[in-house]
């Protein structure tokens, strides 16, 4: 469970073109005060570490952040920030070793491969980028290497840019950056679709030219990639939450807490500017409908990756309604089919072309129609033991 604490919720000093997160802004709903007790109390009920997030986090000043991290190092031992990097000074440097703060940073590239994330002009944009690029350099060079967020649309990943797309990445590796995580574009709407969104098929070529040069850029490990093959051989005890069967409701994996110490979802499920009220009990009705509604009509029935798949992130649902599957779905197809002819040529085990199957998926819609999401592990081990 990752607990996203936004004590400013939405607001942020740069205006990513893509961001989930527009939708709220522009319907007014952004936050202008907190109150440090009612956070930290919301964060001990839950009892885990928290990453602190936005909106921009590094827009609060660095006193109050500095008693939100003393407090979760005391508590925790440990800390996490997601940010865009931008606004780093050394004394938030300082904060990031005293109270072991782990950095992720989002920069979909160098230069004019970032312009999406957006400052106001050309200048200032470029000027940003050009900080978050130095802020990547500083942290690494201070043995505090962050992880990186890089999100894929038609200003970095085309077919033309992605050799410059891997120069960087291999850059990125030589400064000893070790985590990239990837990120389909998430789209909230037609303009941004139509500027920025990459068709299946550029999208899936970008996914598997990087898959094949993950060799280039050792040590970054592509966590996309990794989370694919181990979900093929049954396993889903790294996956990310896109894997693992999200009600949009609760989002078990991304607590939020904001600013005032309630309780939200993860923002990708937050459509229209509408931030719903977080559901008490978790409920598998998506998943259950996927599985028996044919792809014609938003579903996914018949679909041999689906125990592993499970329509991806609600979040990406087509037309933004979570009870379709992804709209990304023959992207998603294109890579297991990948990773499974790679497996397969390497004599392992895959679920999708397995006997067990069938039973795998069976045991997860039982447990879903009883309001449980046992894991793909749980599941396959549950199917291979009654063997
Ligand atoms: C909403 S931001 C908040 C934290 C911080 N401001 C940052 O930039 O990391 C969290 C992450 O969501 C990503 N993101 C925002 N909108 C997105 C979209 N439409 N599709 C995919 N990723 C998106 C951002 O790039 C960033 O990595
Ligand atoms: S909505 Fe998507 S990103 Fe958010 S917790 Fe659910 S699966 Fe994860
Ligand atoms: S690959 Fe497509 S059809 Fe298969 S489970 Fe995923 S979203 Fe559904």
């Amino acid at each position: 469970m990752t607990v996203e604490v936004r004590p400013l919720g939405v607001k942020c000093n740069i205006q990513c073109q893509y961001c989930y997160q527009n939708p709220q802004r522009d319907a007014g709903a952004v936050l202008h005060r907190y109150d440090l007790d009612m956070i930290k109390k919301a964060i001990a009920g839950l009892g885990v570490p928290f990453s602190v997030f936005g909106g921009e986090p590094l827009l609060m000043p660095v006193d109050d952040l500095e008693a939100l991290w003393s407090w979760g190092f005391d508590r925790f031992g440990r800390n996490s920030l997601q940010t865009n990097g931008t606004l780093i000074t050394n004394r938030h440097l300082d904060l990031f070793k005293r109270y072991n703060v782990r950095v992720g940073i989002s920069i979909d590239g160098p230069g004019a491969f970032n312009d999406i994330r957006w400052a106001g002009t050309e200048r200032l944009t470029r000027a940003a980028t050009a900080k978050t690029e130095a802020a990547i350099g500083r942290l690494c060079d201070s043995g505090l290497t962050p992880g990186l967020i890089v999100t894929l649309h038609r200003n970095n990943a085309t077919a033309d840019k992605m050799d410059a797309l891997l120069d960087w990445l291999k850059k990125l590796a030589l400064l000893g950056i070790r985590s990239v995580r990837l990120h389909l574009l998430e789209v909230e709407d037609s303009e941004i679709r139509d500027r920025y969104r990459l068709t299946d098929t550029e999208n899936t070529a970008a996914l598997l030219f990087l898959a094949s040069h993950v060799n280039d850029i050792r040590p970054i490990r592509l966590s996309m990639f990794e989370d694919i093959k181990r979900l093929l051989q049954g396993n889903d005890q790294k996956a990310s939450c896109v894997w693992k069967g999200c009600d949009p409701y609760t989002t078990r994996a991304v607590q939020g807490i904001d600013g005032n110490g309630q309780r939200s979802n993860c923002g990708r499920t937050n459509k229209d500017g509408i931030d719903f009220v977080k559901g008490d009990q978790a409920g598998y009705e998506r998943y259950l409908a996927l599985y028996h509604t044919p792809r014609a009509f938003g579903g996914c029935s018949g679909c041999r990756f689906f125990a592993m798949c499970k329509g991806q992130c609600p979040g990406t649902a087509i037309d933004g309604d979570w009870r379709n599957r992804t709209e990304y779905c023959d992207v998603w197809t294109s890579i297991f089919e990948h990773f499974e002819a790679e497996l397969q040529r390497a004599n392992r085990w895959v679920l999708s072309r397995s006997e067990q199957r069938l039973k795998v998926e069976a045991t997860l819609v039982d447990a879903w129609a009883r309001g449980r999401n046992p894991s793909l592990t749980e599941a396959t081990r549950e199917v291979t033991a009654s063997q």
